[in-house]
């Protein structure tokens, strides 16, 4: 057992020998949304199976609803009675997205083109995070939103209208943005076109090419027409590399590790922690690769390892965007110093990640220097830190990285805001505690 349970939002998380055994991830959570997104604007009935039964998937859900979509679900299978964009009803209350940016964003584009009027609101955190980037593009598009900070900050109130289409540069890569532009587009007139610097995740355009969907992709620029008629089809989630990506780095620091993790999506825009922690040295293999629903999965054995610092770039990171929290404790302990620059997007994900792994860093006794764009820290060669409390700032991906620090300390962290697992990985806690070997 590597930690007791949560009271009141704090876990004990406790050290281990290793990790051995099997974990099968819960479905990802950006492919749950989507399901759910284009399973309601489609014609006919979606059946999902593997949906992540997250805190924020269940927003995206309960959004849905509010609008007239029949969706039941029993356990993580959802079947979406799709109402094609013309059924969608004005919702009759605050849609609350919780702690979900992309809920939010990509409703923010999805609303502006509907013909009625909605507001949307989240939590303290949501409540903090940029909107500019999705309003920006889509006044231009035509749309009228107004919101607090001259719609920069939730809650966004939307008179929805008809669009007209356009080409938008993007500054930043963004699958939140990017999809938030083509959900728009996909009922605005003519054509519009996203284009942005790097390649972010692309599990919309695969989906909305299963949904039967004219898009075209090329390069970094998407395109789509309002030609489209969305079908109903079936959708197969695997499991979320962005959770897998916790029990990666615990197998690889804890001393006699041997961990299969199966069904684990292996698209090639969320695979940076893999390529990052083999950068570091550490020892992972892919197997049993299949396709589904247009994503490629497979099972992932990763064997403890000696880890070494690394610099890693901006450019390596986006392909692992969300595993920041993560892969600072894999620096952590590794030999050497590691540096992250051009992660300046980190400090406005769920919590200020950058400054909130320095500061549980400190606390664990790890030295490390914050930077503006990233951070730099000094491993401990694979030596356990004492131990200590650390506080999660409401951020699921933060309490689950310390959880696996501490699988290498020798008292133990204390993690307060534990509950917030909850958003991504219900269940994180026993499905550590299983293979944990104490
Ligand atoms: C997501 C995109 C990313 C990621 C987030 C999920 C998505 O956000 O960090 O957890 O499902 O589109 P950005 O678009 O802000 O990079």
């Amino acid at each position: 057992m590597s930690s007791t349970g949560i009271f009141g939002g704090t876990v004990l998380a406790t050290p281990a020998r290793g990790l051995k055994g099997e974990v099968r991830v819960p479905g990802d959570k950006s492919i749950s949304h989507r399901s759910v997104f284009f399973g309601s604007i489609a014609e006919g009935t979606t059946e999902v199976t593997g949906f992540l039964e997250g805190e924020d998937n269940l927003s995206t859900i309960a959004a849905f609803r509010l609008m007239g979509v029949d969706i039941t679900r029993d356990g993580g299978n959802v079947t979406v009675k799709g109402k094609g964009f013309e059924g969608l009803q004005e919702p009759y209350d605050i849609i609350d997205a919780g702690n979900s940016g992309t809920t939010t964003r990509l409703l923010v584009g999805l609303l502006s083109s509907l013909p009625f009027f909605s507001v949307i609101t989240g939590d303290a955190s949501l409540k903090k995070r940029p909107m500019k980037r999705v309003v920006e593009p889509l006044l231009r598009m035509g749309a009228s939103i107004a919101g607090r900070k001259d719609a920069s900050l939730l809650p966004l109130a939307i008179t929805g209208r008809k669009l007209k289409g356009i080409r938008f540069e993007s500054k930043i890569a963004s699958a939140q943005l990017k999809s938030a532009i083509l959900l728009a587009g996909l009922s605005a007139e003519g054509e519009t076109v996203f284009v942005e610097p790097e390649k972010s995740r692309d599990h919309t355009e695969r989906m909305l090419k299963l949904f039967g969907a004219d898009l075209k992709v090329e390069g970094n620029a998407v395109s789509v027409r309002s030609t489209n008629h969305l079908t109903g089809c079936k959708i197969d989630v695997p499991g979320d590399i962005s959770s897998a990506a916790f029990f990666m780095v615990g197998a690889a620091l804890t001393g006699s590790s041997e961990l299969l993790l199966r069904d684990v999506g292996l698209n090639p825009t969320r695979v940076g922690i893999i390529d990052i922690l083999k950068k570091m040295g550490g020892s992972i293999e892919t197997k049993a690769l299949s396709v589904a629903s247009g994503e490629p999965v497979g099972d992932l054995l990763v064997r403890s390892s000696r880890l070494k610092g690394a610099d890693i770039s901006g450019s390596e990171l986006l392909p692992a965007i969300d595993e920041f929290p993560i892969i600072c404790v894999a620096a952590a302990f590794a030999e050497g110093t590691t540096t992250i620059a051009g992660a300046g997007e980190l400090r406005v994900k769920e919590s200020d990640r950058i400054a909130v792994m320095a500061e549980c860093l400190n606390a664990i006794g790890v030295r490390n220097e914050e930077r503006p764009d990233g951070i730099v820290i000094e491993g401990t060669g694979g030596k356990p830190v004492k131990g200590g409390s650390v506080k999660s700032h409401g951020d699921h991906r933060i309490a689950m990285a310390m959880a696996m620090a501490a699988l290498n300390s020798i008292d133990g962290i204390h993690i307060e805001g534990a509950e917030s697992v909850d958003v991504s990985f219900p269940g994180f806690f026993s499905a550590l505690g299983k293979v944990a070997v104490s």
